[in-house]
């Protein structure tokens, strides 16, 4: 047995007696036992804040995960075609087409006509009137001779239409022409079934005979 000093700690062997002025450091920690690990209560605290945060950033920026939201770029034309839209809507834009195709030329796109040639539909108090009687006639059998239009007297030839043109064509294109805000006109609406009835019962008119202001004017403008 050795009479040398020990170390007062079990683990650490003495220092060996060649240095004497080594002194045994701090005992180092007791091993833990087990696998818990403690996390500290701040870091749960700052986690649960961004958490909360980034809910309510995207509650406010998400747009309720609509998918139209997360499509850029996109035309706003190709987002209408989309939209579910009234029967009225979709005839304005069907007449808005006929009218660019069939009647533009002559009437001109902003409706007001040519001086001398063509008669205004915009503000036109044939246009205009209560019901589209007359002028559902005008497009399926076309028109000749002298006609006044605001007071305005013209006198040309409009073709017929009867042939080209279906009772939706019809019915949309004078839809427009009687509703077109952008001319100041606010008449109401036409339906294809109010064309199919006048187009059965002028039938034997034959497709070439053109109407006369006068003979119009003898018909009343609404059933
Ligand atoms: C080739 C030229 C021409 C085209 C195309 C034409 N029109 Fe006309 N339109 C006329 C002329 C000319 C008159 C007047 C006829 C007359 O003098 O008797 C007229 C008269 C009218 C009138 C009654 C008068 C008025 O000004 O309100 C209406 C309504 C009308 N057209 C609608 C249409 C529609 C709708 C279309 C297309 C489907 C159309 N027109 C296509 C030349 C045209």
């Amino acid at each position: 047995m050795s009479l040398e000093p020990r170390s007062t700690t079990s683990s650490h062997p003495a220092p060996p007696a060649t240095v004497p002025d080594l002194v045994p450091g701090p005992e180092p920690a007791e091993p833990r036992t087990g696998t818990a690990f403690y996390t500290p209560i701040w870091l749960v605290a700052v986690f649960g804040a961004a958490l909360y945060w980034a809910t309510l950033y995207v509650d406010r920026h998400g747009g309720g995960f609509n998918p139209m939201v997360f499509t850029p770029g996109e035309l706003l034309a190709d987002v209408e075609a989309r939209v579910p839209r009234s029967e009225a809507d979709v005839l304005l834009a069907k007449g808005r087409q006929v009218y660019n195709t069939y009647c533009s030329a002559c009437h001109q796109p902003n409706g007001r006509g040519t001086p001398g040639q063509f008669p205004p539909l915009a503000g036109s108090d044939w246009v205009l009137t209560e019901g589209p009687n007359r002028i559902i006639r005008i497009v399926l059998d076309g028109m000749q001779g002298p006609i006044t239009v605001n007071g305005v007297e013209f006198n040309n030839a409009m073709l017929p239409w009867r042939e080209q043109l279906t009772d939706e064509d019809i019915a949309a294109v004078l839809t427009f022409i009687r509703g077109n805000k952008d001319w100041g006109n606010n008449a109401g609406p036409v339906s294809p079934a109010q064309v199919k009835v006048i187009r059965d019962a002028t039938a034997a008119r034959g497709t070439f005979t053109p109407w006369t202001a006068a003979e119009l004017l003898t018909i009343p403008v609404k059933d």
